[in-house]
């Protein structure tokens, strides 16, 4: 039987299964910067990807951190519990780079003291605005203590996957997360992975993250490769 697509991103397609309480994600091996100007295809990016991000998810469920993921399936493929996603993209940042760098004029690469969080407002068509709670609470995004919740879990995760990095030789500089609601819960959901954090060496300073598609900084195969293996992942 032909599955049936809900949803096609610029990453992922995911997919009905006989389950109505479960979904399949398919990564893809696009890749896409700048909001879609820049766009590629690169061999091997989804199941990088997909094994990755399926790792730290199961790790983050042995912290106790709740998420959408069900289990791995197949190279490019895992299912997952279907959660109405909450239109925010919660950033936390250890070490200033990036947009912050250039809305902030704080230099590349300053460890700050205390993680930052911030919410962007998930909308393409606006470039993903930065807001604060007012204008949360304003476009009703997601109540009071959603927000909170949102905010407690981005820092746990964040504590979670210093560790889980930093014994890998790997700065977690920062990273994007997503939530879904389900059953009256926040849960993790979406991806974690190198299209999604960015994650530098900590002897050489390298990136092995989209930055490396982003600035065309070199092979980003190669930098994903780096991360699976030392996350402890497959060799090839
Ligand atoms: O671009 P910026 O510095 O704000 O990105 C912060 C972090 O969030 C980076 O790790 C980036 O990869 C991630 N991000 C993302 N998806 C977006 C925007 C940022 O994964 N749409």
């Amino acid at each position: 039987m032909e599955s049936v697509c809900l949803y096609e991103g610029k990453a992922k397609r995911i997919f009905k299964t006989g389950d109505p309480d479960v979904l399949r994600i398919a990564y893809k091996d696009d890749a896409t910067a700048f909001n879609g100007e820049k766009m590629e295809v690169l061999e091997g990016k989804g199941r990088l990807n997909n094994e990755i991000s399926s790792l730290i998810f199961e790790r983050l469920q042995e912290a106790g951190l709740d998420s959408h993921f069900i289990e791995r399936i197949s190279e490019t493929e895992q299912l997952v519990r279907p959660v109405e996603i909450v239109p925010l993209e919660v950033v936390v940042r250890n070490i200033a780079a990036g947009s912050l760098v250039k809305r902030l004029g704080v230099k590349r690469g300053y460890a700050f003291e205390t993680p930052i969080v911030e919410f962007y407002y998930k909308d393409d068509e606006l470039g993903d605005p930065l807001l604060n709670e007012a204008h949360i609470a304003a476009l009703k995004l997601a109540e009071p203590e959603e927000l909170k919740q949102m905010q407690e879990m981005a820092l746990r995760v964040n504590e979670k996957l210093l560790h889980l990095f930093s014994e890998s030789g790997v700065d977690l500089v920062d990273f994007k997360i997503e939530f879904g609601r389900r059953e009256g819960k926040i849960l993790l959901a979406d991806e974690i992975s190198p299209d999604t954090c960015r994650l530098w060496d900590q002897k050489t300073g390298d990136s092995f993250d989209k930055d490396l598609f982003r600035f065309s900084q070199g092979n980003l195969q190669d930098g994903y490769k780096m991360i699976l293996q030392r996350l402890g992942g497959r060799k090839s």
